[in-house]
């Protein structure tokens, strides 16, 4: 969480050691925390993530030889140097993958080469999006630096695509999405089967609340397969019930053809139940936050949205259920996992005044696990992608 001038001013004397010449411009795109709304975005449903204020930071200049060279902060001794035109899946892999994927996303566009340099912020496998902060970030830059006429929706989407065709990892439209259009002080409620959304005011500390952010420490090493999985339940979900997407059944009432007794009828049930029932969770927490109503409302509802996660989508772990039951216990008015699943981050509702009496409950529960305190962190919405410099 460094402040945009410092930020862009470290990634410049960076990009200046490393290249020996000033960058011609810095941007900045965020990680998000999703208030509610998730494993809807690949089933047409709806969204409500804010923006961290934590930032992936890229610093460009144009080069004139054809080659994407591509260096980061937090990966020392592990830069790429690919031609443009040779970039492929797989080349360059590792870190490196992400940015290259929106250069080769961008390829027929991009004359000459580029030179790039990422410094950033956004905790790490840490389900926090610090992969689509890493893309939306360079593909706004190569944007701007480049002057290509592509509108928010079109980055979005390049975004996406250097994920999916490019780095292999099968994301939705969430991550992107939030780290782009997100805004400063709201919720971006997004629906993603047509892309309309809505800027929802969300001033929690006005309220005397906070979002406070708990990072679990754990990753499962099954992260990946897992999400696959569960994009393919859905689908298969989707195909017995004669729908395109799973959004397009309106009610937990439209999923009993699922139910045919067998023990994978029973499993699909669960798994579109939660879609269903999510879909349904996001708008009635945007209909609490849009009316006078307290935000503390909302609370119970993350909370039926973790359980919904933990027993019909089967995406959570013991430690993350263990973080949220401490943090409930600990005061807080509800609390749920956060992104993917299968480790990661928990996102609470807590008061203000609460947030140390919520990460004394949790850090007693971790020491109990024998495991290290977590790293918190309270999250003020913060603003999408930008230039900084
Ligand atoms: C990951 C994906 C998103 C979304 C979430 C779950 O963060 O990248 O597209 O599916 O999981 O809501």
């Amino acid at each position: 969480m460094t402040d945009d001038r410092a930020a862009a001013a470290r990634a410049a004397t960076a990009f200046a050691a490393r290249f020996g010449r000033e960058p011609e411009g810095v941007w900045a795109a965020p990680g998000r925390v999703t208030v509610i709304g998730e494993h809807t975005d690949y089933n047409g449903g709806f969204v409500l993530p804010v923006a961290l204020p934590h930032t992936t930071r890229a610093a460009l200049a144009r080069r004139d030889d054809g080659l994407l060279v591509l260096t980061s902060v937090q990966h020392p001794g592990e830069d790429a140097e690919v031609a443009v035109a040779g970039l492929r899946p797989g080349r360059p892999g590792g870190w490196a993958a992400y940015p290259a994927g929106v250069v080769h996303a961008l390829a027929d566009r991009v004359p000459g080469g580029l030179s790039v340099l990422v410094d950033g912020d956004v905790p790490v496998g840490a389900g926090l999006s610090s992969s689509a902060a890493l893309c939306c970030s360079v593909a706004l830059a190569v944007r701007d630096l480049l002057g290509l006429e592509l509108d928010a929706d079109a980055l979005v989407d390049v975004a996406r695509r250097a994920e999916n065709d490019f780095a292999g990892a099968p994301t939705g439209i969430l991550d992107q999405s939030a780290s782009v259009l997100c805004t400063a002080g709201h919720a971006l409620f997004l629906d993603t089967r047509d892309g309309t959304r809505e800027q929802v005011p969300l001033d929690l500390a006005a309220a005397g609340l906070a979002l406070l952010v708990i990072d679990t420490g754990t990753t499962h090493e099954h992260a990946a397969g897992g999400y696959a999985d569960r994009r393919r339940e859905c689908e298969e979900a989707a195909r017995r019930l004669g729908v395109g997407l799973l959004r397009e059944v309106g009610d937990v009432a439209g999923l009993a053809p699922l139910a045919d007794g067998s023990a994978e009828g029973d499993l699909l049930l669960r798994r579109a139940r939660h879609v269903v029932t999510e879909d349904a969770r996001v708008l009635e927490v945007v209909a609490a936050l849009r009316g006078a109503a307290d935000p503390r409302a909302i609370g119970p509802l993350l909370t039926a949205g973790h359980e919904s996660l933990r027993d019909d989508f089967a995406v959570s772990v013991p430690l993350v259920d263990a973080c949220v039951d401490a943090a409930l216990a600990g005061g807080a008015h509800g609390a749920r996992m956060v992104g993917g699943g299968f480790g990661g981050s928990v996102v609470a509702l807590v008061d203000s005044g609460g947030v140390d009496a919520v990460t004394a409950a949790v850090t007693a529960r971790f020491a109990r696990e024998r495991r290290p305190a977590p790293r918190t962190v309270v999250v003020v919405p913060s603003a999408g992608a930008r230039r900084l410099a």
